[in-house]
């Protein structure tokens, strides 16, 4: 596990834009694993701005994102696919149709699912490059604590913390998904690269348990630390309860 720790957030996401760059400018057929939320949303502008700039091109990408809520279809506006369309794909000059998210739509078998996410990873040829953050109870992907670091592809229930820490993104009446189906710790872990990225203080605790404490169950980024190339992106705040 590598820490940078960076002076600013914006920092953290022109540091992660140049690895994505990198990969991308590098091999012939990349395949990204990609996060939504709040934190790689710069990371998703730096990208914009480098494709607009004629530096990189995403044609030949395809992609899998770590999550997607259940209860609520690709077309809603709270959906991770109306954010990555939002945020990336609608800018640059990636194929949609090599853009993937987990999903389990009413009357599918959630195993089955599963199953198929990760064997369409597998035929892609595996993630070369993973993004994450880190909730602040130390979730990656929709992995919640005591998530088995074996797990795979499935659904998950959202802890009352992460449905607290998320219900900014919602108006009063509109209804918060509280299941989601998650890539599993162990499929993270298949990733050649992962670069997690934090920022603010509100991760300094969970940054501080996954890069100092015990391999646990009980914060699944923690998982990291058995990974040989795990790059760990801090601005100062995230950083703040390290030693
Ligand atoms: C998003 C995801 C989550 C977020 C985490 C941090 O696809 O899988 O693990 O990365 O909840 O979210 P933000 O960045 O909003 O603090």
């Amino acid at each position: 596990m590598q820490v940078i720790i960076f002076d600013d957030a914006q920092q953290v996401a022109d540091s992660a834009a140049q690895w994505v760059a990198e990969l991308i400018n590098k091999k012939p057929n990349p395949v990204l694993g990609l996060a939504t939320g709040s934190t790689p949303i710069s990371l998703y502008k730096a990208l914009v701005n480098k494709h607009k700039a004629g530096e990189l091109s995403f044609k030949n990408t395809t992609s899998f994102n770590l999550d997607e809520y259940l209860g609520i279809d690709g077309t809603n506006v709270q959906s991770y696919r109306h954010f990555m369309n939002e945020n990336l794909f609608d800018h640059v000059d990636i194929d949609k149709s090599q853009t993937f998210l987990p999903t389990c739509n009413q009357g599918e078998n959630p195993r089955e699912q599963g199953l198929a996410y990760e064997e369409k990873i597998k035929q892609a040829g595996g993630v070369d490059l993973q993004i994450l953050g880190i909730g602040a109870n130390g979730h990656i992907g929709f992995n919640e604590p005591t998530s088995s670091l074996a797990s795979r592809t499935r659904i998950k229930t959202l802890t009352q913390q992460t449905l607290d820490d998320n219900s900014r993104l919602f108006a009063a009446d509109e209804f918060q998904p509280t299941l989601a189906m998650t890539m599993g710790i162990a499929t993270i872990l298949d990733a050649r690269y992962v670069i997690l990225m934090a920022t603010g203080k509100n991760k300094a605790k969970a940054v501080k348990d996954m890069v100092t404490g015990a391999l646990s169950a009980v914060c699944p980024a923690s998982a990291l630390q058995l990974h040989e190339n795990a790059i760990i992106l801090l601005d100062k705040e995230a950083a703040s309860e390290l030693e």
